[in-house]
């Protein structure tokens, strides 16, 4: 026997012994060291670090700011700081875990991440949005010795984005740990090939891979795939034999539950090896629904053979207060407030998301166009992903495809948004290699880019001919000649609106249209509001855009259209179009960004679902003598009558180019109430009375709604000024300070003012036309309290 016979036979009988329980994925967020200095030994040590704080990931520094006019990000990057940082974990492995492959998987770190285990160098990323996993196996030390893991950080360059981008690992960070030979889980994917009634095909692809010393091993080719139903039932459990390490198969499955956004039905999928035990040593588990989809240049997009019209909204990474720290609770109530206003897609403008943004869209049942990049080689910012974009697109893009193609919710890749390459003849490779790359790794959806070029002779990102569907954004004149320009091409208005509101702010209205700026020639408003507000009647845009009742009528109206994505969903940091500093967040949100609705929210609401809505703006505080206008946005009724102090003000009806009922009432104190009638009777009332000064606060707390079953989930808290007789107060702000005693923390206040220039991370906040937000997060299960202080009084709640 030879030594290395010998070596590898006790090496496999070592494997045999202490494997067998599959694979493990835990979360390694906690304990990590983080200083704001930069210093080079702390690749090895950062006991001498400065500042040294200890903190949980996902974290983001740069929310921890006040907003400042100085920083090199300018307001358009958030007005808030980048920097370099660094972060450093201890962790101890036990013996047992010798021989297993030894991962850390990083949701996303911003920007141009460096990392170092145990002093030694494993490389850079430059891509500030996409998940990366480093092997440690080579590097660690086990029993009782301790493993660093050390990661630069540097987002000093500046500016390099459009919008917020947050600094740091602003994303999970999990600790896998595997069997020496293990399923590549880039390598995984799974599709349903054929949906064809109530049956279906699932295929199931993905290779072995293994740590060095296991090369070579004919351990564990076994496979065994088990599939659950979406109530949990087990469906059929197979087994296989991986061929040259690659495993393929394919099952039916009958009686299908398809997967669609009313009934979003997940069928559990694990692949498994098996050892000579037939014991579990590594599996992968997916969700994965079943659902047929098709666009067509004529009739649209169509879902399980049905027509849908996409009703989608673009959303930004950014989570308000939180700044890019991910959090899944704080991303589900995102989600759900755009479900409940009807809305069946999002976009992920203009990189890729969270990996658990898109489990909550596979499960809440939300279509996803899934977008890769805002650049090519020509940049936008001076510093942004066009430096690296000629080395590391195509890694990037493949990356991106492996990760996400597991998805239901994905329907579409988008290899870029605006990009400027479309203007020139450089645009036509780079499209068709990076098209023929995307379907490769997966066939199974179609591939777009977002343009703004309406003539085909000058558009060479649609000349490449190698996109499945034409995406684009805004110039809604104009969709009449697309299907002329790009024949028999489907066809999506992949970004629409941009128009400008805050929240509960009321202009006196003009006859037409707003753009703040006017064109071009200006980079802000000329004669905006010296208060740096816009109003929230839907009568203001950027000078590209248009209302959102306008943008919304033109996509309605038009089956060829597949759907619409509003630009934005929710208001998000940075980009505060029409306005310089003090402005430092964008007016474009549906919702603001403390996640309280603009009126608009009713418009959609009222359009896009069958729920009874009814909805009267704005306040009843003007000055005797002044004439205002009444706007309800409302749905299935004949008409709505509105009433003053009990006196008839005639009936309004929504029009072909009008979605809402409209008056010009002269202002006289007292009630506004309006009905809305269905088939002759009174189905819904909504009233507004005028407001005394503040009495008190209402508080709302969220929880249970948007919690999804993780200990960190939030808890929001949205304080409300009223007057003694409850009516809403927005004449009368008050500062609200919330504290947490015991076990939790305020994770940051908002009051979705565009220009407030507390950081968002400070427990008190000033309302804003009458309402604040709090979010709070326990450190433990026991019970903790929460006070809610102001000058009108102090509320205890108990979370
Ligand atoms: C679009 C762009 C978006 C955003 C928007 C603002 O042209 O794609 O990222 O900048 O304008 O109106």
């Amino acid at each position: 026997m030879n030594l290395h016979y010998f070596v590898s036979v006790l090496f496999l009988l070592q494997l045999h012994l202490s494997f067998g329980q599959g694979r493990t994925k835990v979360r390694f967020n906690e304990n990590w060291h983080f200083t704001f200095h930069d210093q080079l030994e702390y690749r090895l040590d950062d006991k001498d670090a400065q500042d040294w704080e200890l903190v949980e990931l996902p974290h983001d520094w740069s929310i921890k700011a006040d907003f400042g006019a100085a920083y090199p990000a300018g307001n358009a990057g958030g007005a808030l700081p980048g920097g370099i940082g660094w972060y450093s974990r201890e962790f101890q492995l036990p013996t047992s875990d010798k021989g297993k492959c030894i991962q850390l998987h990083f949701g996303g770190i911003y920007r141009y991440a460096e990392l170092w285990i145990n002093g030694v160098y494993l490389g850079k990323i430059p891509n500030g949005y996409l998940s990366f996993t480093v092997d440690l196996t080579p590097h660690l030390k086990y029993g009782n010795q301790n493993n660093r893991i050390a990661v630069r950080v540097d987002n000093s360059k500046q500016p390099n984005s459009r919008w917020y981008t947050g600094s740091g690992i602003y994303r999970d960070v999990y600790l896998i740990k595997t069997s020496p030979v293990y399923l590549n889980e880039s390598a995984t994917f799974i599709s349903t090939p054929e949906v064809r009634g109530t049956l279906g095909a699932l295929k199931v692809q993905s290779k072995l891979a293994s740590i060095p010393a296991a090369k070579g091993s004919s351990y564990a080719k076994k496979y065994q795939l088990t599939v659950w139903d979406p109530h949990g039932n087990l469906l059929l459990k197979k087994t296989g034999t991986a061929q040259d390490g690659n495993i393929d198969e394919t099952v039916s499955v009958d009686k299908l539950m398809h997967w669609s956004p009313e009934a979003p039905n997940l069928y559990r999928v694990q692949l498994a090896l098996l050892n000579r035990n037939n014991t579990v040593d590594d599996h992968i588990e997916k969700k994965i629904g079943f659902r047929t989809f098709r666009f067509d240049a004529k009739m649209g997009f169509y879902l399980n053979g049905k027509p849908l019209k996409i009703l989608g909204v673009c959303m930004h990474h950014d989570l308000g207060a939180l700044g890019a720290a991910f959090n899944k609770s704080a991303a589900k109530r995102q989600l759900l407030m755009m479900k409940e206003m009807g809305a069946n897609a999002i976009r992920t403008a203009h990189n890729p998301p969270a990996e658990e943004l898109l489990d909550l869209c596979d499960e809440m049942g939300i279509l996803v166009y899934n977008e890769a990049f805002d650049m090519w080689k020509k940049r936008k910012n001076k510093f942004d992903y066009h430096i690296d974009f000629p080395t590391a697109h195509l890694s990037d893009l493949e990356a991106f495809v492996r990760r996400d193609r597991n998805h239901t919710s994905v329907i579409l890749w988008s290899i870029g948004n605006e990009i400027r390459e479309q203007f020139d003849s450089t645009g036509i490779a780079l499209t068709q290699e990076m098209a023929r790359l995307v379907r490769f790794l997966d066939p199974t959806r179609p591939v777009t880019a977002a343009l703004t070029e309406n003539n085909y002779a000058k558009n060479f990102i649609a000349q490449a001919q190698a996109l499945d569907v034409l995406g684009f954004n805004y110039k809604h004149e104009d969709y009449d000649k697309l299907p002329v320009e790009f024949k028999d091409k489907p066809l999506l208005a992949s970004e629409t609106v941009s128009a400008l509101q805050t929240r509960a702010v009321y202009d006196k209205l003009q006859d037409t249209i707003q753009f703040w700026p006017a064109s071009s020639k200006d980079k802000y408003v000329v004669h905006g509001n010296p208060d740096f507000t816009v109003s929230a009647y839907d009568n203001v845009a950027a000078y590209w855009g248009a209302s959102h009742e306008k943008a919304w009528l033109a996509v309605k109206n038009r089956p060829f259209l597949a759907g619409t994505f509003v630009w934005t969903g929710f208001d998000y940091l940075g980009e505060p179009v029409p306005y310089p500093y003090p402005a430092r967040s964008s007016y474009y949100g549906i919702v603001d960004l403390a996640g309280i609705p603009k009126d608009v929210y009713y418009m959609y609401q009222s359009e896009w679902t069958d729920k009874d809505v009814l909805h009267l703006l704005p306040h009843w505080n003007w000055k005797e003598g002044d004439t205002v206008d009444v706007w309800a946005y409302y749905n299935r009724a004949d008409d709505v009558e509105l009433f003053l102090n009990g006196k008839s003000l005639g009936t309004s009806m929504k029009t072909a180019d009008q979605l809402h009922a409209a008056w010009k009432v002269p202002f006289q104190k007292g009630e506004l109430k309006a009905i809305k009638r269905r088939n002759g009777h009174i189905v819904q009332e909504a009233t507004v009375r005028t407001a005394t000064d503040a009495h008190r606060v209402e508080i709302v707390l969220e929880h249970e709604k948007y919690a999804t079953g993780e200990s960190r989930d939030l808890y929001f808290v949205t304080a409300t000024l009223v007057d003694k007789v409850g009516q809403h107060v927005l004449h009368n702000d008050q500062e609200i300070e919330f504290i947490v005693k015991g076990n939790g923390k305020v994770l940051g206040t908002d009051n979705g003012f565009q220009a407030d220039l507390r950081g968002l991370h400070h427990p008190k906040r000033k309302t804003f036309k009458g309402k604040a937000l709090g979010i709070i997060q326990k450190t433990d299960s026991a019970p903790c309290t929460v006070i809610i202080r102001s000058a009108l009084g102090e509320q205890t709640i108990t979370i």
